[in-house]
C-alpha cells in the first residue's frame, strides 16, 4: 500500500483527482490536506469516508504551516504529493495579491522542505498541479510548449510561476524527483460558482444577462476536470522526474462563443427559446491583464505520457449543464455561505479555529 498525500482536494479539480485515485487504485491510501478556505467544499468529498474507510483520510490543515505538514510527512509517510492547493482566481488576485503569494509560493516551498527532509534519494515523488497561465499570453497564432519561457500577467499565474520554478529547483539542487504538470482552463462538475461557467450559469437560472469581458475575443483553451485528473494520475505515474508536461485537450474557443454556446444548451436543457438566451449576453468593461490568448500544445504528454483526453467539448459541456441544473441545491449553498456550515460545526465550534465563513462573491465574471 502506497500513501499518497494530495493537497487541496476539496477544491473543483483535486476532489476528483481523490475520487479517480481511490477508485481507480486499489493499493493506495489518500490522505488530503486541505484548509478549507472559502473554495474547499467538504461536500466535494462526500460519501468517499464510507465507500473507502481504511484507505481515506480527511485532514485539515494549511500547506504553509510547516510544523502542521511536518508532523502529517511523519504520521503518514507519503510517498508522493499531488499538490492542488492553491488560492486559483484570477480575479482575487487583483485584490489580495498576498493571499496568493502565502499559499501559492510559501505552501509549495513548505511542502518541498517536508519532502526533502523526508524522503531519500527515490523515496518519494512531488508532483505540482500548475497551469497554463503561467506562459503569459499568445497573439493570434502559436500554442504554449514546455520550454515558452515563463511571463505570467496576474498575480495569480506569477504565484504558480514562482511556485514552479521552485519545484524544478528542488529537482536540480537536491535531487527531489519533481514533476510539473501545466493544464489549460478546466470546466465540471463542482466548480466554485465564481468561474466563468458556473458563475454564467446561475446567472442564468436567475434571469440574469449573461456578462463577457471585453469583446468577447479573448481565447482560452478548455478540457473536461476528468481529464485533467486522468493527466495528472499519467504524470505522476509515467512522468520523467523534473519534467513539465502541458496538459491540453486542443480545444480553443472564443469567449463569446463560449458563451453563446453555453446560453443555447442552456436553453434547451431548461426547455428555453435559444434566441432570447442569447439576447441576454451583454459585454462589460475588460479586467486590467486580461490575457489575450491560451493555447498549449500537449504533444509531449501525449507522446510520453500516452495522454488522450477522453470527452469531446461539445459533449461535456452538455453534461455539465445538466450537472448543474440537476445540482442547484449543491450551487445554492455555496452561494448562501451555507456550505460552510459542516466546517463551522466540524471544526469551528470543535474550537479548532480557522479562517471565518466566506460566502462566494456575486457579481464578478471570472475565466
Ligand atoms: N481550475 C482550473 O481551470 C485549473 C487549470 C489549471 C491548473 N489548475 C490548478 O489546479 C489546482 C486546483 O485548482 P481548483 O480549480 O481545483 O482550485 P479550487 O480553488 O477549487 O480549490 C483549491 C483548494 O485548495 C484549498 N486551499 C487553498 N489554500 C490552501 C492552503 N493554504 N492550505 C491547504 N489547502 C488550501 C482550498 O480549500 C480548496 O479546496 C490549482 O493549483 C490550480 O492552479 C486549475
Amino acid at each position: 500500500m502506497r500513501t499518497v498525500l494530495v493537497t487541496g482536494g476539496a477544491g473543483f479539480v483535486g476532489s476528483g483527482f481523490v475520487a479517480l485515485a481511490l477508485s481507480s487504485r486499489p493499493d493506495w491510501r489518500v490522505v488530503v490536506l486541505d484548509a478549507l478556505t472559502y473554495a474547499g467544499n467538504l461536500e466535494n468529498l462526500e460519501g468517499l469516508d464510507a465507500r473507502f474507510a481504511d484507505r481515506y483520510r480527511f485532514v485539515r490543515g494549511d500547506v504553509a504551516d510547516g510544523a502542521a505538514v511536518g508532523r502529517l510527512f511523519a504520521e503518514e509517510a507519503p510517498s508522493a504529493v499531488v499538490h492542488f492547493a492553491a488560492e486559483s482566481h484570477v480575479d482575487r488576485s487583483l485584490l489580495g495579491p498576498l493571499d496568493f503569494v502565502r499559499t501559492n509560493v510559501l505552501g509549495t516551498a513548505t511542502l518541498l522542505e517536508a519532502a526533502r527532509g523526508a524522503w531519500a534519494p527515490g523515496g518519494g515523488r512531488f508532483l505540482q498541479v500548475s497551469t497554463d497561465e503561467v506562459y503569459g499570453a499568445l497573439g493570434e497564432t502559436g500554442r504554449f510548449t514546455e520550454e515558452t519561457p515563463l511571463a505570467p500577467s496576474s498575480p495569480y499565474s506569477a504565484s504558480k510561476a514562482a511556485a514552479d520554478q521552485l519545484v524544478l529547483a528542488y529537482h536540480r539542487t537536491f535531487g527531489l524527483d519533481t514533476v510539473v504538470t501545466r493544464c489549460c482552463n478546466n470546466y465540471g462538475p463542482r466548480q466554485f460558482p465564481e468561474k466563468l461557467i458556473p458563475f454564467l450559469i446561475a446567472r442564468f437560472v436567475d434571469g440574469q444577462t449573461l456578462p463577457v469581458y471585453g469583446k468577447g475575443e479573448n481565447v482560452r483553451d478548455w478540457i473536461h476536470v476528468d481529464d485533467h485528473s486522468r493527466g495528472v494520475l499519467l504524470a505522476l505515474e509515467g512522468g520523467r522526474a523534473g519534467q513539465v508536461y502541458n496538459l491540453g485537450a486542443r480545444c480553443e474557443r472564443r469567449n463569446l462563443d463560449l458563451v453563446r454556446g453555453l446560453a443555447r444548451e442552456l436553453a434547451s436543457a431548461a426547455g428555453g427559446d435559444p434566441d432570447r438566451a442569447l439576447s441576454r449576453v451583454v459585454f462589460v468593461k475588460d479586467r486590467p491583464g486580461h490575457d489575450w490568448r491560451y493555447a498549449l500544445d500537449p504533444s509531449k504528454a501525449e507522446r510520453e505520457l500516452g495522454f488522450r483526453p477522453e470527452v469531446p467539448f461539445d459533449a461535456g459541456l452538455r453534461a455539465t449543464v445538466r450537472w448543474y441544473l440537476d445540482h442547484e441545491p449543491w450551487w445554492r449553498r455555496v452561494q448562501t455561505g451555507e456550505y460552510r456550515e459542516f466546517v463551522r460545526r466540524t471544526y469551528e465550534d470543535a474550537g479548532a479555529g480557522g479562517a471565518p465563513p466566506a460566502a462566494a462573491p456575486r457579481g464578478r465574471v471570472g475565466v
